[in-house]
C-alpha cells in the first residue's frame, strides 16, 4: 500500500526558518564540519566566559568523553530571563491554565518572573543550597515549577524533578539516589478535579530518607497541611522578604544542570544527567527549528515538567528564545473532552506539542468536542513521546489542524536532551508516523544484529554515531553504568534502545523499544521496574511483565505472576496486587492484566523465555516460534488456555 505524502504547503516553505536546501546544506555542515556549525548555533547564547573548544567527544572505551564547549561559562537562568528584561520584559513569559476552567489563569511576564526566580534563588541560598547542590522538585504544573528549576539553575544548583504521579516509595529512592537535602513541594496537586496529596507522600518518602534537612511547601490548593519546625518552610513566607536581585552563578559548560531519572531494562531508575552548554545550545535551537518559532509566538507543549519534554519545550527551549509558554495543571479531557481546545482559543495557541496518547483518547470521543472550537490561532502541531498510529495522525491532521498545520512528530529521549529526529514544517514533506530526518549533528545509523551497518531501505537497531551537544553526560552516580548501557551493545555507537526502519526516500521511522522498555501513554517503564515491584510483595513468587498492545495507551502492562506455594490466586489478590504496584511506583504502573501461572516458561538453563510471553500477552499466539528449548512445554499450554479474555 502506498504511504500518503503531504508536500510541504507553498507558504511555509517561503516563510520557514529551514526550507528543504537550506535544511540539505545545513545538515552537511553540521556533520562535516562540526566545530564551525556549533560555534555558530552556540552565539544564541550570551556567554560570561567564549569557549574555544567546541567538540570534544568520543564513544570509544579508550578515550571516552563527551564535552561541549568545554572551556566556555555561561548562566541558563541569565539565559531565560535577564537577557530578555530590555526587550521584551513586560511581555507573557508564561500562560498558565489551571485544572478547573472556573479558576483564575495566570499570566508572568519576563520582568515578574525574574522577580520570583531571583527571591526564590535567595531563599534557596538562605537555605546554604549552593552551587553543585542537588534540590528535589516534586510540584504539579504550576508556575512555581518553572520558578523553581530556573533558581536552581540560577545559583548552580542541580534540578532532580520526581514527577509528581510517582508513589512516596519511588519519590524516596531518587531523593536518595542524588542525596538530595532540599526538597520542593506543595501542599497539593490537582489533576481532573482529584486532589493529590503531594505534602503527605513527601513525609512519607521523607521516612525512608532521612538527609532531607529542608522541605519548601506551596500553598497550592490551600489543604491543611502539617509543617515541621525547622524543616519545613512555607514558599510564600520564605521568599517574602528576599532580594529581587540575585547574582547568576557562573557555571561551566559541562557543570551539571539536572537529573531525571528515567527507566531502562534493567535495575532501578538512572539518573540521566545533562549539563550546562551542550543542553542550553540544544534545547535553544531545537526549539526555534522544529517549531519555526519566533519570538513571542504562543507555544503550547502540553507535557508535564516530570518529564523531559517538559524541561525542554515547556520550560527551557521557549524561555531562551524569548517565547510565551503555555502550562497547563489539567488533564484533557476534563471537565470534558474539549479541554485542550478550548485552551488553545482562550490563549490563541499558535504551535501545539502533545503526546498520541492524548489524541487517541480525545479520537475515541469524537469529533464533535473539536469542531465546537475554533483553533483558528494554530499553524503547526507536534506529537512526541512514542509512536503515533496514522489514524491518530490522520485525525490530528484533519480534524485538529483542518489540513492546515503541519504536523512535527519529534522523536527523541531524556538522554538525547530535545528533538533528535523529526520533519521540519518548511522542509519535509510529512509521511504519517515517520520520524523522518536527523536534527542537525545527529548520525543516525541502522545496525544488524552482528552490528553491520545496513545501507538504503533497511530495518535495524537504531544507534548514533556521533556526539551532539544536548546528549547526556553520565548516570548521576555511576559513569561505569552509563558507558556499559549505551556504548558497549555496538562498540562506539550510542544505542538508542528503539528498532528503526528507513525507506527509499532516506525518511526514518521508529518501530518502538527493542529493549525490555515498555511506553505506557508515552511514560516509560523498565519491566525489570514493574517484577521487581511485584515479587516484593509476600505472597508473589516470580514475576515477568511485557508489553501488550492497547488501543489508547500505546502500550499497556501484561504481568505473569506465579504465587507462593501456600497461596490461591483469586480476584482478591489480582487487585492487592494492582494495589500493590501502583503504591510501590505510582499509578503509571498499573498492570493492566495480571495473569496468574504456576510456572513462568523457562529454557532449561532457567532463563525465562519472554518472547513467548510477549506473543502471549499480544495475542498473536498462531505461531509462537522455537519453543524446544523449554524446559517444562506444559507451561506454555497452561498459560494459553488460562489466557484472560482482554479487550
Ligand atoms: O521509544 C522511543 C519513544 O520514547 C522513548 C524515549 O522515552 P523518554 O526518554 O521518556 O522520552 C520521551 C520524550 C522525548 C524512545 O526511545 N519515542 C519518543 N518519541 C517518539 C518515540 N517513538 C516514536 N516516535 C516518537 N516521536
Amino acid at each position: 500500500m502506498s504511504q500518503p505524502v503531504y508536500p510541504v504547503p507553498a507558504n511555509w516553505a517561503a516563510d520557514a526558518l529551514i526550507d528543504e536546501a537550506k535544511y540539505q546544506a545545513l545538515y552537511r555542515r553540521s556533520v562535516d564540519d562540526p566545530d564551525g556549525f556549533w560555534r555558530e548555533e552556540a552565539k544564541r547564547l550570551d556567554w560570561i566566559k567564549p569557549f574555544t573548544k567546541v567538540k570534544e567527544t568520543s564513544f570509544h572505551e579508550a578515550d571516552f568523553g563527551i564535552r561541549w564547549f568545554g572551556d566556555g561559562s555561561l548562566n541558563l537562568s541569565a539565559n531565560c530571563l535577564d537577557r530578555h528584561l530590555g526587550t521584551r520584559g513586560d511581555q507573557v513569559a508564561i500562560l498558565w491554565e489551571p485544572d478547573s476552567p472556573d479558576g483564575p489563569a495566570r499570566r508572568i511576564t519576563y520582568r515578574e518572573l525574574h522577580e520570583q526566580v531571583c527571591r526564590f534563588a535567595n531563599l534557596l541560598r538562605s537555605r546554604g543550597v549552593g552551587k553543585g547542590d542537588r534540590v528535589t522538585i516534586y510540584l504539579p504544573m504550576v508556575p512555581e515549577a518553572a520558578v523553581a528549576m530556573l533558581a536552581c539553575a540560577r545559583i548552580g544548583a542541580i534540578h532532580s524533578i520526581v514527577f509528581a504521579g510517582f508513589s512516596p516509595e519511588a519519590l524516596a529512592g531518587r531523593i536518595q539516589d542524588c542525596d538530595s537535602r532540599v526538597v520542593l513541594t506543595a501542599d497539593e496537586g490537582l489533576r481532573g478535579g482529584k486532589a493529590i496529596p503531594l505534602m503527605a507522600n513527601v513525609d512519607a518518602a521523607l521516612a525512608h530518607a532521612p538527609g532531607v534537612e529542608t522541605v519548601i511547601v506551596l500553598a497550592h490548593t490551600g489543604a491543611n497541611v502539617v509543617m515541621r519546625d525547622g524543616r519545613d518552610v512555607d514558599w510564600a513566607e520564605g521568599v517574602e522578604g528576599q532580594s529581587p536581585d540575585c547574582a547568576p552563578e557562573e557555571m561551566g559548560a559541562e557543570d551539571p544542570l539536572f537529573i531525571l531519572y528515567t527507566s531502562g531494562s534493567t535495575g532501578k531508575p538512572k539518573g540521566v544527567l545533562h549539563t550546562t552548554g551542550g543542553y542550553s545550545v540544544w534545547a535553544s535551537m531545537t526549539h526555534e527549528y522544529v517549531f519555526d518559532y519566533r519570538p513571542g509566538q504562543i507555544f503550547w507543549c502540553a507535557a508535564d515538567v516530570g518529564w523531559v519534554t517538559g524541561h525542554t519545550y515547556v520550560v527551557y527551549g521557549p524561555l531562551l528564545n524569548g517565547g510565551t509558554t503555555v502550562m497547563f495543571e489539567g488533564v484533557p479531557n476534563y471537565p470534558d473532552p474539549s479541554r485542550f481546545w478550548q485552551i488553545v482559543d482562550k490563549f490563541q495557541v499558535e504551535i501545539f506539542y502533545g503526546a498520541p496518547t492524548a489524541l487517541r483518547a480525545l479520537m475515541r470521543e469524537g469529533d464533535e468536542w473539536v469542531a465546537r472550537t475554533s483553533r483558528k490561532s494554530l499553524r503547526l502541531l507536534g506529537s512526541v513521546g512514542e509512536p503515533i498510529n496514522p489514524e491518530a495522525w490522520e485525525w490530528y491532521y484533519r480534524v485538529v489542524g483542518e489540513a492546515r498545520c503541519p504536523i512535527v512528530d519529534t522523536w527523541w529521549q531524556t538522554e538525547t536532551g530535545g528533538a533528535t529526529m523529526t520533519p521540519l514544517p518548511g522542509a519535509t514533506a510529512l509521511k504519517p508516523g515517520a520520524a523522518s530526518w536527523p536534527m542537525f549533528g545527529v548520525r543516525p545509523l541502522l545496525l544488524d544484529a552482528e552490528g553491520q551497518i545496513l545501507e538504503g531501505a533497511a530495518e535495524g537497531s537504531l544507534v548514533i554515531a556521533d556526539s551532539w551537544p544536548g546528549q547526556m553526560r553520565t548516570v548521576w552516580g555511576d559513569h561505569e553504568r552509563f558507558f556499559q548501557t549505551y556504548f558497549t551493545t555496538y562498540k562506539g555507537y550510542y544505542f538508542t534502545g528503539d528498532g528503526c526502519r528507513r525507506d527509499e526516500d532516506g525518511y526514518y521511522w521508529i518501530t518502538g523499544r527493542i529493549d525490555d522498555v515498555i511506553n505506557v501513554s508515552g511514560h516509560r517503564m523498565g519491566t525489570a521496574e514493574i517484577e521487581s515491584a511485584l515479587v516484593a510483595h509476600s505472597k508473589v513468587a516470580e514475576a515477568a511483565v511485557v508489553g501488550m498492545p492497547h488501543a489508547i495507551k500505546g502500550q499497556g502492562i501484561y504481568a505473569y505472576v506465579t504465587t507462593n506455594a501456600e497461596v490461591e490466586p483469586d480476584e482478591a489478590l489480582r487487585a492487592e496486587l494492582v494495589k500493590w504496584v501502583r503504591t510501590e511506583i505510582g499509578p503509571i504502573a498499573t498492570p493492566d492484566v495480571i495473569q496468574f501461572t504456576p510456572a513462568l516458561p523457562k529454557t532449561r538453563s532457567g532463563k525465562i523465555m519472554r518472547r513467548i510471553l510477549r506473543k502471549i500477552a499480544e495475542n498473536d499466539t498462531g505461531n509462537l516460534g522455537d519453543t524446544s528449548t523449554l524446559a517444562d512445554p506444559g507451561v506454555v499450554d497452561h498459560l494459553l488456555a488460562n489466557r484472560p479474555q482482554v479487550e
